[in-house]
């Protein structure tokens, strides 16, 4: 069992050098994100990843760079033309967080990304996730990364559970450290995240498949369930998020008033109408025009 291995064990040395053979046969080492070590290019990519799947970020990542290629182009940049770049990717404050944080870069950090983990996490729209992938992926610092799929990787490898959410916090970052190799610590990662999403699949892990199945605790102990899930999530179109993101791509067309806005809506979101707008106007994603029309955000004074 891994469970309390550290870097150091024999379990733990024999647990990286499978995943690894497996990762260099299998690794998707051909995303366009892991051929560059641009801090820019890999924070665009990581906000871009946040929560959405891999085929659907790869055009808007290209195009993306190539409209705004740094920090200093994304600063320059309107809001209103970000949030209409990312249309389609869906959770648009990404977009406006990534914009404030390029104008944060250029204003407060002359121009680059700050140096540690604590100090990325200050700016917007950075959390623990996403503050290591850019120490881990941009700058080979030796730090665990655990998005979702790596969680459960050494939830099921370590800790004999189904998923990250049945492990401390503390207990699961943890031994992600105290698996860390010496060397190599970015591919490390990348490894245990690419067996995460192509053979440890959160519904039907192929066991089969992986190299780490017979030094799997899951697997070991049969498989065990974990927390059931909560209530079935609603359908998305009777969400909020759905009617915010309708309010915004129309808006992304040309400024509408609360009626035009309303009448594009289902009835039961458009008794609620004035509850969007006030929300998406405190996220800034819109604001409220000349002839009581709503609209893109304009550019700060
Ligand atoms: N490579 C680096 N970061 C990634 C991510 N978040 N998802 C998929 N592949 C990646």
């Amino acid at each position: 069992m891994l469970a309390t291995s550290t870097s150091a064990t024999p379990e733990a040395a024999r647990f990286r050098r499978r995943l690894m053979a497996w990762y260099r046969e299998n690794g998707r080492h051909g995303l366009p994100w892991r051929l560059t070590r641009d801090p820019y290019a890999v924070l665009v990519s990581e906000v871009m990843l946040q929560q959405t799947q891999v085929e659907r970020v790869l055009p808007y990542y290209s195009a993306w760079l190539e409209r705004w290629p740094s920090f200093a182009a994304l600063a320059a940049a309107s809001p209103a033309d970000v949030i209409r770049e990312w249309r389609g990717l869906g959770y648009n404050r990404r977009a406006l967080n990534l914009h404030r944080l390029a104008v944060a870069v250029i204003s407060d950090h002359g121009g680059e990304l700050p140096p540690s983990a604590a100090t990325l996490r200050k700016l917007p729209g950075i959390g623990p996730y996403t503050a290591a992938a850019i120490q881990s992926f941009a700058r080979d610092q030796r730090i665990a990364v655990a998005d979702t799929n790596i969680a459960r990787v050494l939830a099921r490898a370590l800790f004999g559970t189904p998923t990250g959410r049945e492990v401390p916090a503390g207990a699961l970052s943890d031994a992600a450290d105290a698996l860390l190799p010496s060397r190599e610590v970015r591919h490390h990662n990348l490894a245990l995240m690419d067996l995460g999403a192509l053979v440890c699949g959160s519904r039907a892990p192929r066991c089969g498949e992986c190299p780490v199945a017979r030094l799997c605790a899951w697997k070991a102990a049969g498989y065990p369930a974990g927390k059931t899930t909560s209530a079935p999530a609603p359908r998305f179109e009777h969400t909020a998020r759905f009617a915010r993101g309708r309010i915004v791509d129309a808006l992304r067309a040309a400024p509408a008033t609360a009626a035009e806005l309303a009448a594009m809506l289902p009835a039961h979101h458009a008794a609620r109408i004035g509850h969007y707008l006030q929300a998406l106007e405190k996220d800034v994603l819109i604001a409220p025009a000349a002839d009581g029309l709503w609209s893109l955000p304009p550019r700060p004074r």
